[in-house]
């Protein structure tokens, strides 16, 4: 009798069967994908097949300028409503639109491109295209999350208790950079991200990124040539975005 297959291997047909579907395209996922799940290694693709290198036939296709709305339209949609619904938030709370931009993308490497580290990612991200400012407060909201500020009523998130245990400690880098954040001029724009994310999860709320066309045509520096075409030091980024399976 056969032995039965490893999830790995199950899932390995499962990518050889939509190979076939996809008329023997080989599209690769990232190391970074596979490395958790024991397979170490780059592997080799099925011989003839021509690996993906170009537009992924599995997602939305954009168009050849992409704009920040296209992203959210075609990468972000799945995930978008938290970005949404804090913006709606930091608008109803008064923020300045800068700040409502902030909330809008601060966790836009979480919906679109890494969870781990992602202020820092996002932060990058989006440098080259906003106010100083909004990237910095995205690159420490990641860790103020994890630090009580009573002064605007922000306590540790309940969530975290059960997502990270009650006996979670957090690495040293984390202390390091809240040390740094805490006594940095811009401390309480990031901290405005903490206050402005906590009590937006709604699954009944729908709000519709129309609502910030506006606050994104004024405070985003969008490149004429499209995200991903300019030659940004994040423009790869974006790249990676719009074709995250490309082999190369
Ligand atoms: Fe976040
Ligand atoms: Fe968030």
């Amino acid at each position: 009798m056969a032995t039965p297959k490893t999830a790995i291997e199950m899932a390995d047909d499962l990518e050889h069967h939509q190979l076939e579907q996809l008329g023997e395209q080989y599209i690769a996922k990232s190391l970074l994908f596979n490395l958790a799940d024991g397979r170490r290694s780059l592997g080799t693709h099925p011989s003839g097949a021509r690996m993906l290198m170009g537009e992924d036939p599995r997602l939305p296709q954009m168009p050849e300028r992409p704009t920040l709305i296209d992203f959210f339209e075609c990468r972000f949609a799945p995930s978008q409503q938290h970005l949404l619904q804090s913006a709606r938030l930091a608008l109803t709370n008064g923020l300045p639109e800068k700040m409502v931009l902030a909330c809008l993308l601060h966790d836009v490497a979480v919906v679109g491109f890494i969870r781990a580290d992602h202020g820092y990612w996002g932060a990058q991200l989006l440098e080259p295209y906003v106010d100083e400012e909004v990237s910095w407060a995205i690159r420490f909201h990641q860790v103020l999350r994890f630090f009580p500020d009573e002064s605007v009523g922000y306590a540790y998130p309940e969530a975290y208790l059960q997502m990270f245990g009650e006996d979670y400690e957090l690495p040293e880098y984390v202390h390091a950079a809240y040390k740094l954040a805490r006594n940095h001029k811009w401390y309480m724009s990031s901290r405005m991200i903490c206050v402005n994310d906590l009590y937006s999860f709604d699954p009944d709320v729908k709000v519709e990124l129309g609502e910030f066309e506006d606050i994104i045509g004024r405070h985003f520096k969008q490149p004429p040539e499209g995200l991903g075409n300019d030659h940004s030091p994040a423009a790869h980024m974006w790249r990676t975005l719009r074709r995250p399976c490309n082999a190369l």
